[in-house]
């Protein structure tokens, strides 16, 4: 099978920055396909669907998750936190067996605001280490004042510094699946 990693984006807003960091990851190596994992359609978790069975956004949610090798999640910041609908995807991604667990995970996140999202990615990581995924370790990647760095006509990202940033970041991202693989 082709090497692929899925983009899930934690914000469902139609021109979000987050989308448009993602999207800039699928145009930076050719080695790897990159496939969206959507999370719009996934209904609010609630344990009595497990039991009356689950609909079909969630099966192709879980089944996209453990088709591909690894999952980079770029999300923003609510409230100093995970945004609500990131969490209930992982909730789902969670049970009644986790599709994540042992899986390659990279966190990015992007923000107008000036801390990057940085109280946000450590929710998120504490919520991926309780699913037993493996996150990769020490590289933080904490985009600040965001709508400075992309064309918003265009909806593509500009600013060159943060184009290294994640091409960096996506090579080590690509070790990592490859060392966790071994
Ligand atoms: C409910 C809500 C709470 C927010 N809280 C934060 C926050 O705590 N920190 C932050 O940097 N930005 C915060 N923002 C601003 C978001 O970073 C901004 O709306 C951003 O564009 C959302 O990401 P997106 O463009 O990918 O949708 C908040 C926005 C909303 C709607």
């Amino acid at each position: 099978m082709t090497n692929t990693i899925g983009l899930i984006c934690g914000s469902l807003r139609r021109n979000s920055y987050n989308r448009i960091i993602a999207q800039s990851l699928a145009e930076m190596v050719d080695a790897y396909q990159f496939r969206w994992i959507d999370i719009n359609d996934l209904p609010l978790f609630n344990e009595d669907l497990e039991s009356s069975g689950v609909q079909e956004a969630v099966t192709s949610f879980r089944s996209a998750i453990h088709d591909v090798d690894g999952v980079i999640i770029v999300s923003p910041e609510y409230d100093s936190g995970i945004p609500g609908v990131l969490k209930n995807a992982l909730d789902w991604a969670s049970r009644p067996r986790s599709v994540l667990n042992r899986k390659p995970v990279g966190l990015i996140g992007a923000t107008p605001g000036g801390l990057g999202t940085a109280l946000a990615q450590l929710q998120i990581r504490q919520v991926l280490e309780a699913m037993e995924v493996r996150v990769l370790p020490f590289q933080k990647v904490l985009i600040s004042q965001v709508h400075k760095k992309i064309d918003s006509d265009q909806f593509v990202l500009t600013d060159e510094h943060t184009k290294h940033q994640l091409e960096r970041y996506l090579q080590q991202f690509i070790d990592w699946i490859d060392h966790t693989k071994v």
